[in-house]
């Protein structure tokens, strides 16, 4: 197989599309089939064909939702009503996941847990409000490891009620395929044991909004506002914003304190957002590169490319942006709080020899036949009882203790949380998310309220993990 380096090194990159954020009335036409009479949007997945690799090289079969990878992108004002109607254009049973979203339990798109999947051909109705303003996404939540794998995923904006001033808004969502020699999706490999038991699906091939090493022209003096995310399967990614002046203002959607990232390595696990604003300076024709740093090779992601336009403004300014929190979330109270273990075995290396399936013990060859060799507190996969029940409104403390020897990023529904403590030591006032890395030998434990009533999935998000175990769920209320 192709490494991603190479494939880059040899191929010639062009590529120009626009990848202005769109906002949803103005895509609504060309990229969401018309509106129906009662106000719902018509989001189909369905097979087609994309140009990943870039100029000069073959389209790849894809899963996208309007056909598109990235599919469209969702934009509301913060607390409106979003209507979408899934319609089934693909040959397998699809849901739509809104992740990050404190959403209404029935709207949460777990088949088999909130909803029955959607039979081919036919349609769903997502009916919901989005509280808190920020960067999100959704993406199919049936068959996870192979739909998102093949495209069927896109970007959630909810804008803040003032949004803050910059002069364009561009998404960033980064994506990491494993294309075969024939330069198409490397199906055979889909559901492969050793993925599955070891760190997930590894593309070979980087994508930003569905392009290879896009160029983004730019003017100087531009502040643009980068919605950063990681789509991919399994692979943690990092990002260096070289050149460019570049603060951090939110992660997972949840506005942070300006921090300045300029020359920074910002570590994207999967699912995991970064708004990110960076200031363009610099001449005409310069070209200012967004590169993924993870791995000792560093691939330039894609690239702004100053135009000849006048600056929009002399000199870049001085002031960060700054969002306001999304006061909504309530404050974890750790005293008196639930407190609930939740201890990660299993995998390659792990020696694990035997896991719990609704009470019944299952040697590890047994769980192989299933294809789950990873457990929580023992169990592998979801069980037909909870990881835990939580009144409503009370607040959660859950303890992650990752005995396994690959990382993971856990991803709770529903609610955002703040880690409150890593290995043993106290952390204060940490940023809100919905999806935490937790390294090998790590412990983590986080803290939330447990304030929306539902079943709650909570599950690692490299997909190939929580298909062979690592998903468990919550009750509140
Ligand atoms: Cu983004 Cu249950 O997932
Ligand atoms: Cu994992």
């Amino acid at each position: 197989m192709l490494s991603r380096r190479q494939f880059i090194a040899t191929s010639a990159i062009t590529a120009g599309a626009s990848l202005l954020v769109p906002s949803w009335s103005a895509r609504a036409a060309s990229q969401i089939s018309a509106a129906s009479d009662d106000g719902f949007m018509v989001l189909e997945p369905k097979p087609a064909t994309a140009p990943l690799a870039g100029a000069g090289r073959p389209p790849v079969n894809i899963w996208g939702y309007q056909g598109t990878v990235p599919g469209p992108v969702i934009r509301a004002k913060r607390g409106a009503r979003i209507r979408v109607r899934l319609k089934n254009g693909l040959s397998q049973p699809t849901t739509v996941h809104w992740h990050g979203i404190r959403i209404s339990n029935a709207m949460d798109g777990v088949p088999g847990l909130t909803q029955d999947a959607v039979e081919p051909g036919k349609t769903f109705d997502y009916s919901f409000i989005a509280p808190d303003a920020g960067t999100y996404w959704y993406h199919s939540h049936a068959k996870t490891w192979e739909q998102v794998a093949r495209g069927l995923y896109g970007l959630l904006i909810v804008d803040e009620d003032t949004p803050p001033k910059v002069d364009r808004d561009i998404a960033f969502v980064a994506d990491d395929w494993l294309l075969g020699k024939d330069g198409q999706l490397h199906e055979e490999s889909l559901g492969r044991m050793m993925d599955w038991s070891h760190g997930g699906r590894m593309g070979n091939w980087l994508t930003v909004n569905g392009l290879t090493e896009p160029e983004i022209p730019v003017r100087a003096g531009e502040r643009i506002r980068l919605r950063c995310i990681n789509t991919a399967n399994a692979r943690t990614m990092a990002f260096s914003f070289g050149k460019l002046g570049a603060h951090l203002i939110a992660l997972d959607g949840q506005p942070v304190p300006p921090e300045d990232v300029t020359g920074v390595k910002l570590t994207l696990a999967p699912a995991q957002r970064a708004d990110v604003v960076v200031d363009i300076q610099g001449s005409p024709g310069d070209k200012l590169a967004i590169s993924e740093v993870s791995t000792r090779h560093s691939i330039e992601a894609a690239l702004f490319t100053v135009t000849n336009a006048p600056p929009v403004r002399a000199e870049a300014p001085n002031e960060p942006v700054t969002l306001k929190p999304n006061r909504a979330i309530p404050l974890p109270k750790t005293a008196g709080a639930q407190m609930i273990d939740l201890v990660m075995e299993g995998g390659a290396m792990g020696g694990l020899r035997q896991g719990i399936i609704d009470g019944k013990m299952l040697s590890i060859q047994e769980l192989v036949e299933k294809k789950l060799v990873w457990t929580f507190n023992g169990k592998a996969g979801m069980q037909k009882e909870p990881l835990e029940r939580i009144p409503l409104g009370r607040t959660a403390v859950v303890n992650m203790v990752n005995k396994t020897a690959f990382p993971h990023a856990m991803h709770l529904h529903g609610h955002h949380f703040r880690v409150i403590e890593r290995d043993g030591k106290p952390v204060a006032n940490a940023p809100w998310r919905d999806t935490e890395l937790v390294d090998r030998n790590e412990q983590v434990k986080i803290a939330f309220v447990a304030d929306n009533p539902g079943k709650w999935l909570f599950h690692c998000h490299m997909l190939e993990h929580v298909a062979a175990g690592m998903i468990t769920r919550i009750e509140v209320g």
